[in-house]
């Protein structure tokens, strides 16, 4: 793929003596959906965190280097860093009934969210237009619902909502549709993949679930023991996986009877 280049990285991280990323190194293209797979606590979420050099606030150490087009984060400063989590990178977290204040309205959520990175005010129309990208109603009665009130598929389209905001050129989602039901999580994928196309918006999925990144993903990198074992597009991953990790993912997954 030779498209223009939107992140490239080198991690390494820790908590205390206890190494989770040996120098992982990735690149993102612009407008790519790139997947990161790797089995529960081998360090995803440390990854996603590292990115957007948050995770001493999760008692961690990262260290390396992270261009975002053009820039060294690593480089820059807490507000600077602000700027670029708000405006460049757009987190998707897991679960949103941990993330959303269940008491606050949707249409509070959104005007909290905007006036962190914005001076100017909100257009007329624009909370509506955003709930219509993920799929929300945008009628008063549904920006009147406090968060609490949604089903947790709604809540999931509404912390996608949240993060493209902004317009940020890249979207890290960490495990965005593990807590959905099938049919909910099937539809979330596909939001996402109709967000990446409408938008050019790259995306790293992040999933402990192979075969639900395998529809939307263009490459799946496989995180295994503090590195990334192998690193290719899905049709290779599951035809000719070569690494014996990716040949066991492969092979541990559901078949139909
Ligand atoms: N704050 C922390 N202190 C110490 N160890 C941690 C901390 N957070 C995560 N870990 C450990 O780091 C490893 C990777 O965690 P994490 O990135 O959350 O994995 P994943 O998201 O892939 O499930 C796990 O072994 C986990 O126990
Ligand atoms: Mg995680």
């Amino acid at each position: 793929m030779s498209r223009e280049s939107l992140l490239s990285y080198t991690l390494t991280a820790r908590y205390g003596d206890a190494v989770v990323l040996r120098g992982v190194s990735g690149t993102l293209a612009r407008g790519e959906i790139a997947a990161l797979v790797g089995l529960s606590g081998s360090g995803k979420s440390t990854m996603a965190l590292a990115l957007q050099r948050l995770l001493q606030y999760r008692g961690g150490v990262a260290e390396g280097s992270i261009v975002l087009e053009g820039t060294e984060l690593m480089g820059l400063s807490g507000r600077g860093m602000r700027v670029v989590r708000g405006r460049r990178i757009g987190y998707v977290p897991q679960s949103p009934g941990l993330a959303l204040n269940p008491k606050v309205r949707v249409r509070t959520l959104l005007q909290e969210t905007w006036r962190a990175h914005e001076d100017r005010r909100m257009e007329p129309g624009f909370a509506e237009n955003v709930l219509g990208r993920v799929q929300l109603p945008g009628d008063r009665e549904f920006l009147d619902r406090h968060a609490g009130e949604l089903s947790t598929g709604q809540g999931q389209r509404l912390l996608i909502a949240l993060a493209i905001l902004h317009g940020p050129s890249l979207l890290i989602a960490d495990e965005p549709t593990s807590a959905l039901d099938a049919i909910t999580q099937a539809a979330v994928l596909r939001l996402f993949a109709d967000l990446n196309r409408e938008s050019g918006t790259a995306i790293l999925f992040i999933s402990h679930d192979l075969l639900s990144v395998a529809g939307i993903a263009h490459r799946v990198d496989i995180l295994h023991e503090g590195t990334v074992v192998e690193s290719g597009p899905p049709t290779k991953i599951f035809g000719e996986p070569e690494h014996p990790f990716t040949r066991a993912l492969v092979e541990a997954m559901p078949r139909r009877p």
